[in-house]
């Protein structure tokens, strides 16, 4: 499987954006996050057009959790999309990048008053309502600023999308949004409405994310589009933005097949258009919040082998080969979260084939396999790995368990590579420690004459 501009090059490695994966490791240092720039912008434009083409009024806002950094702000923002941020710290990165505050949508299921002032502050686009208390809180910090701030409510369709159970949303059982079955999203809409300092905008769902077809979307297009109907009937007012989250998945393994992004469109505006039509209400802004669908194939992870294994095991072939490499699950997570499924290429035997089956294991105090079965060709410690498919929540989700420092992310593209995150050191581990006096080993146990951290330097 390669994706993006990703080839194998005459030295038989593997090439991404235009630069070559076992001297980005070399020079950079492993494990290394790649993103390819040139697959980042396609896909930004191609999901816009895919959209445009079939529906004009229509708004796509890049979901920032997948991946973010100030330097990504400014991909986004080129490229004519708008931002859904979850955090003050989303909103932040955003913010100081210097992305236009109006293109800006905040989300968050537990918006601190922080959060609301912040965004209130900087007049964020809309600030999407998650439960009803919070209709009150906006309406005060906006009173405050003396704002009127244009608001979505988010509401939950009751449809079960068929993904992995942390990453459904859409069904009635959720700690997110306003359930419609139980009259929430009407109340909210109506208090909304009566606010002074809050203007009804639309209304936003999001049913699921790493979603292989299109039922879920499509089911949710029809409770939508019904709720717009009773929100005329009952307070004879137009929504103006149809907001229906993210959700298309990506290929993680060759064999998964999730819709283009022209299938897609295609599915949820012939939809959406024939609900409305039935309905006859006017055409609505549609706005979605895509993230994995865009950074998802975009991005590699390198890693170096190291240690190789292998042991018996009951079952067949009667062993195990397990590769570990100089990451793991504080790079990469969703293995463990999510039975998460990847696929490798070894980026220095691009070349060759792969007549092997490994587990790629990570280097953490615990058995975090980042994958159970990968095709691969003879692995010698040295060599270098690419997991492709990581550019979606994996950088955003990495820590510092067993305290490794996080890897540095590079853009590449056409030859180039720039850095865009810097890798941690170990004195930034150490950043936020404080050590009260009285615990301080310095002067009572430690050796004379030894600074701390001596031992590492020597
Ligand atoms: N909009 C809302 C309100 C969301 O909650 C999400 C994802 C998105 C948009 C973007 O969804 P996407 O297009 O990326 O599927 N950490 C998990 C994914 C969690 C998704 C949470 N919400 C993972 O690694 O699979």
């Amino acid at each position: 499987m390669l994706l993006g501009t990703q080839r194998i090059n005459e030295q038989g490695h593997l090439e991404v954006g235009g630069c070559d994966t076992v001297r980005l490791a070399a020079e950079f240092g492993t494990p290394l996050y790649v993103m390819d720039e040139a697959l980042i912008r396609q896909n930004c434009r191609d999901y816009r057009t895919a959209f445009e083409r079939r529906y004009p009024r229509n708004v796509i806002c890049y979901a920032s959790k997948a991946f973010l950094t100030k330097a990504f702000c400014a991909i986004v923002e080129e490229e004519g999309l708008n931002l859904d941020v979850a955090s003050l710290g989303e909103l932040y990165t955003a913010l100081s990048a210097g992305f236009p505050p109006e293109r800006i949508n905040l989300h968050g299921n537990n918006k601190s008053r922080e959060e609301l002032e912040a965004a209130v502050r900087a007049r964020v686009g809309h600030v999407v309502i998650d439960h009803l208390q919070e209709i009150d809180q906006l309406a005060a910090v906006a009173h405050a600023a003396g704002a009127q701030m244009d608001v979505l409510v988010r509401c939950t369709p009751g449809v079960d999308p068929h993904t992995h159970k942390l990453i459904s949303t859409g069904q009635a059982d959720t700690k997110f949004g306003l359930n419609i079955q139980d009259g929430s999203a009407m109340e909210g809409i109506r208090r909304v409405l009566a606010s002074d300092h809050l203007r009804f905008d639309g209304i936003h769902c999001h049913v699921g994310s790493q979603l292989l077809d299109t039922e879920a979307h499509e089911g949710a297009v029809d409770i939508m589009v019904h709720l717009m109907e009773r929100i005329r009937a009952e307070f004879g007012v137009d929504t103006n933005v149809l907001n229906i989250g993210g959700g298309l998945g990506v290929r993680y393994r060759s064999d998964q097949r999730p819709p283009s992004f022209d299938a897609f469109a295609e599915a949820i505006t012939s939809r959406l258009k024939m609900r409305l039509t039935e309905a006859r209400l006017p055409w609505p802004v549609l706005q979605q919040e895509p993230g994995r669908a865009i950074v998802g194939e975009a991005g590699l992870t390198l890693y170096t082998a190291g240690a190789i294994k292998t042991v018996p095991i009951p079952q067949a072939p009667g062993h195990r080969t397990y590769v570990s490499v100089d990451g793991g699950m504080s790079d990469n997570p969703r293995p463990q979260l999510y039975d998460a499924v990847y696929e490798i290429i070894v980026a220095n035997r691009a070349a060759e084939p792969c007549d092997r089956e490994v587990a790629i294991a990570g280097k953490h105090c615990e058995t975090d396999v980042l994958i159970w079965s990968a095709a691969a060709p003879e692995i010698q410690p040295g060599d270098i790995i690419a997991v492709q498919t990581t550019g979606a929540y994996n950088y955003s989700m990495a820590s510092n368990y067993n305290r490794l420092p996080r890897p540095a992310v590079v853009l590449v593209e056409n030859g180039r590579a720039d850095l865009i995150v810097e890798r941690e050191t170990l004195e930034d581990l150490v950043r936020h420690d404080v050590t009260p006096a009285r615990l301080r080993i310095h002067g009572r146990r430690r050796r004379a004459g030894k600074a701390p951290g001596a031992a590492l330097a020597d």
